[in-house]
């Protein structure tokens, strides 16, 4: 590096990585208090805080949230950590597949090797994953494929045997190809990612610690980051926050799910939200004649319009048909409207829960609209799937999302429970309110202490520490000023109000109180300071 560029180098300002942000004060002080009203309201319901930690297997998240959805497949920020505890010392490199495929040439040591593996494989020193499963599944049978390919005997002229065993190694080649790429894809180190959502945090949360013993259902909730790799934009980001409850155990009866969302709405009301629309649906259960027949039924009906659609729906027409109702492409959207829908096939007992979820809605007199287009992108989900639209937003105007997930914590090991829960984006639900002027708009500040001469800064700590004690707050500079400097200063800090401290104040105990906004001054003791500012604020 030249001289002039290494300097330029050591000079060079550090940026927030894209997607992530500073949140700065005064909008800090809005995010205490939307996170202090969710404790808040969320307590009245009887929920209890749960902290998770913020990476976990990226199995856990591959089985709860689906391998196939967008968050996993692309959005996950995945990392390999901790020894390698495979095979031939670490296990991953080109030489360790060499000396496996080589292993293949021996019957004896093809066999051990497959052993091993599997034994490794069960033992969990690799990865139990599923895509080490499928490596090692494809393994197998390879090696048994290519075991099948007899060794050409090297009787006869010696040109015709060397002739036969160069065939021999052409036809061996491509088995050799794939067991060294089935072998270069298992992992044998931890895989972790960072959480893209929480409800698999807390389901795994809530089997390891035995948490079906305790009076059902258990209601937590919880707030802090999430990632995901998503494309920027407003309302969009990589590390972005929620706030989430989720009720595990106990029944399914519609009164939890109206209750879940019954809160949301009075967490929301309480903040003053403005302009929002809650859609419900009920996306049935994965039984044959519920979800299962309609999503064959869809397919069947998108792959008659497959050449009018997008590319990403006509992809979506194998890997999960229920998409394709989210698309927002304009061309699309009467080919969307004429498909059938799932509300025509839902068996007779999803039937009657949406109807009685509803029902219990309106008993609550929380306000809906039915959305048979909405189904989520995560695939815990059956039955009640609903959502919430914030104002101010723009193209990212969900601020809420969230469903019934009963079984998901069955497929995570644990028994079989029934769950619902939602998701707030905190940050769209910050900007909303920012949107409609619900921001404090500049810290506040209560006091300025403008103290002038040694005598008065002694006072002036004292009254300090009092002050600050009784919640007030207070700003005490720490080097002298003249006094009009220190006005200009307490207006420039949003002052409510000035105290006015110099050597006349101190020795007569008679102390200057100015209020910032009028002017007016006052004279005061310092016993009656406090009561004196709990009156005027
Ligand atoms: P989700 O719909 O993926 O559901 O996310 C919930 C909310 O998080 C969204 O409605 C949105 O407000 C916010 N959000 C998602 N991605 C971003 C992003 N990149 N930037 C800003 N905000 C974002 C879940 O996460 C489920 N775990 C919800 C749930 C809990 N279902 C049952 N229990």
């Amino acid at each position: 590096m030249s001289e002039p560029a290494a300097k330029k180098e050591e000079r060079r300002k550090f940026q927030a990585i894209r997607g992530t942000r500073d949140l700065l004060p005064p909008e800090t002080a809005l995010w205490t208090r939307v996170e202090q009203t969710a404790h808040e309201v969320f307590r009245t319901f009887g929920y209890g805080e749960i902290r998770v930690p913020i990476f976990e297997p990226t199995e856990l998240f591959a089985r709860a949230v689906g391998g196939e959805t967008d968050i996993v497949s692309k959005e996950m920020y995945s990392f390999e950590e901790g020894q390698s505890k495979g095979l031939f010392g670490d296990g991953e490199g080109m030489q360790d597949s060499m000396d496996f495929i080589n292993a293949q040439n021996s019957p004896i040591l093809m066999d051990k090797y497959l052993n091993d593996l599997t034994a490794e494989y069960e033992t969990g020193a690799i990865a139990r994953t599923a895509d080490n499963e499928r490596a090692i599944a494809t393994i197998r049978s390879v090696s048994k494929e290519l075991f099948a390919i007899s060794k050409p005997s090297d009787e006869g002229p010696e040109d015709l045997a060397i002739k036969r065993f160069f065939e021999y190694v052409a036809l061996r080649k491509p088995f050799e190809e794939k067991l060294q790429d089935a072998w270069l894809q298992i992992r044998k180190r931890d895989q972790i990612s960072l959480r893209p959502e929480a409800t698999a945090s807390v389901c795994r949360a809530y089997i390891e610690h035995n948490m079906q013993q305790l009076p059902q259902p258990v209601k937590l909730y919880y707030m802090g980051p999430m990632f995901r790799r998503e494309r920027p934009q407003k309302g969009r980001y990589r590390q972005f926050y929620q706030i989430g409850a989720e009720v595990l155990g106990g029944t399914d009866a519609p009164a939890i799910d109206a209750e879940v969302i019954e809160m949301l709405v009075t967490f929301f009301d309480r903040l003053g939200l403005e302009g929002t629309e809650l859609s419900i649906n009920s996306i049935g259960h994965a039984v044959d004649n519920c979800r299962r027949g309609y999503v064959e039924e869809l397919r069947s009906e998108l792959n008659k319009v497959k050449d009018k659609l997008g590319a990403d729906s006509q992809r979506r027409i194998d890997t999960n048909p229920l998409r394709v109702l989210d698309s927002k492409l304009e061309h699309e959207q009467p080919i969307i409207a004429a498909l059938p829908k799932i509300a025509d096939h839902l068996c007779d007992e999803c039937k009657t829960h949406y109807a009685a979820v509803k029902r219990d809605l309106d008993l609550r007199g929380v306000k809906y609209v039915e959305n048979w287009r909405l189904v989520r992108g995560l695939d815990y989900y059956m039955r009640t799937a609903f959502e919430i639209t914030a104002r101010g937003l723009g193209s990212q105007n969900a601020v809420c999302g969230g469903g019934r997930y009963d079984g998901l914590v069955e497929l995570l090991g644990g028994p079989p429970t029934k769950g619902i829960g939602f998701a707030i984006g905190e940050d769209r639900l910050i900007l909303s309110l920012q949107e409609s002027g619900k921001a404090p708009s500049q810290q506040s500040l209560d006091v300025y202490i403008a103290w002038m001469g040694p005598n008065a800064y002694a006072t002036a700590i004292r009254a300090a520490k009092n002050l600050r004690a009784a919640g007030v707050s207070v700003e005490l500079p720490p080097t002298e000023q003249k006094f009009g400097k220190a006005l200009e200063r307490s207006s420039k800090l949003n002052a409510k109000f000035a105290l006015i401290l110099g050597d006349n104040e101190v020795s007569s105990g008679e102390w200057t109180l100015k209020t910032l906004a009028t002017g007016d001054q006052t004279k005061i003791t310092e016993a009656n300071l406090l009561a004196h500012l709990k009156q005027r604020q």
